[in-house]
């Protein structure tokens, strides 16, 4: 018998940066961190997952290329799926032994990965949900998001839609590190997103290497994370809450500039920004200073970049076309909020 399950998973967006690790083999974080999920019609990865006791290792797919199975992340994340089942074999001795089985990976995004856009969270969210559901494991998703952030620190937040929070926890085993759901889609569904593709080469110094610099040398940061960021992870879920977008893009481009200032304090400084990057940032000041309130807010990951979110209402004020801006912009992406993993079809 060959036993399969399969699973979609969403890109996530943080409005409140994830950046710098307590732990760096759990991918324990050094602050908590807030993020939007973004619609899988236009950005999602699909995974497959097939075992059989006639397969013999592990073997991993990523659109279409075999890769190894073995970097540290994809094992630590393996290792706690199959102790798992482990212990669901051991308690009940007339399920098929699994855990003892190879498993072959099929992953896929319906974007290409050279759109500057980070993968990995949608990436390690799917390899999870798809081989907790394999090995028909208990499915909370806080739970099984504390195995995915063993993958890649956001990934965790990719397994709620809507707005997400990873509560940083406190415990050094990682055990309350973990991400929960600040609201659901419907909360408030009309929460849109414009990805500006500014570049899609990936020279940028690597987000892991990054935070480890950003830890151990800027002295912004020990401000950031002890006097900035636990307020504003509060203020910000509030303003979820309510609704509130004039509060929520507020704190959501200052955590994005705060961000990229411990990169600047960084030694060497750490770059993400760039020229273009830049134009976006004065464009919305622009607009939200003529609208008389902030109706717009941008963000930017380890990256030139943007992404802008707004309410869907306002849409034709904020796409306006701007000649000067575009010239360094090679792809819009509009899509929105959007739902957590979703269940396929199985073959
Ligand atoms: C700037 O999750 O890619 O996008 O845990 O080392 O895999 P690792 O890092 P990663 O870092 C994301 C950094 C960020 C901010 C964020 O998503 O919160």
């Amino acid at each position: 018998t060959v036993y399969t399950a399969s699973t979609t998973a969403p890109v996530n967006i943080a409005t409140l940066k994830y950046w710098g690790k307590r732990d760096k083999s759990l991918n324990l974080p050094t602050n908590s961190s807030i993020s939007v999920t973004l619609s899988q019609n236009d950005l999602r990865t699909l995974t497959s997952v097939a075992t059989s006791e006639s397969f013999t290792e592990d073997k991993l797919w990523l659109n279409g290329k075999q890769e190894s199975i073995n970097s540290p992340r994809t094992k630590a994340c393996l290792d706690d799926l199959k102790k798992l089942r482990v212990e669901l074999e051991e308690k009940d001795s007339s399920l098929p032994k699994l855990s003892q089985w190879g498993l072959h990976i099929v992953s896929e995004n319906n974007f290409p990965t050279a759109a500057g856009l980070a993968s990995s969270a949608a990436g390690f969210a799917a390899l999870v949900v798809a081989i907790s559901k394999l090995y028909k494991l208990p499915q909370d998703m806080s739970e099984i998001s504390k195995i995915a952030r063993k993958g890649s620190g956001s990934a965790c937040r990719s397994l709620f839609g809507g707005y997400v929070a990873w509560d940083m926890g406190v415990k050094d085993n990682g055990e309350d590190s973990k991400a929960i759901e600040v609201a659901p889609i419907n909360h408030w569904p009309n929460m849109k997103a414009a990805i500006l593709v500014v570049s899609d080469d990936k020279k940028d110094t690597p987000s892991t290497s990054g935070m480890q610099t950003t830890v151990a040398t800027s002295d912004l940061f020990q401000w950031r994370i002890k006097e900035v960021v636990p307020k504003r992870y509060e203020e910000m879920k509030q303003s979820i809450l309510d609704k509130d977008f004039a509060k929520f893009g507020d704190l959501t481009m200052k955590d994005s500039n705060s961000f990229h200032s411990v990169c600047l304090d960084s030694s060497p400084p750490i770059f993400y920004l760039n020229d273009t990057s830049k134009k976006i940032i004065k464009l919305i000041h622009a607009l939200n200073e003529q609208e008389g309130k902030i109706i717009a807010a941008y963000t930017f990951d380890a990256g030139p970049n943007a992404v802008v979110y707004y309410e869907e209402e306002n849409e034709s004020k904020v796409l306006v076309t701007d000649p000067e801006i575009y010239k360094g912009v090679s792809r819009i992406i509009l899509t929105k909020v959007g739902d957590g993993p979703q269940d396929t079809e199985e073959s």
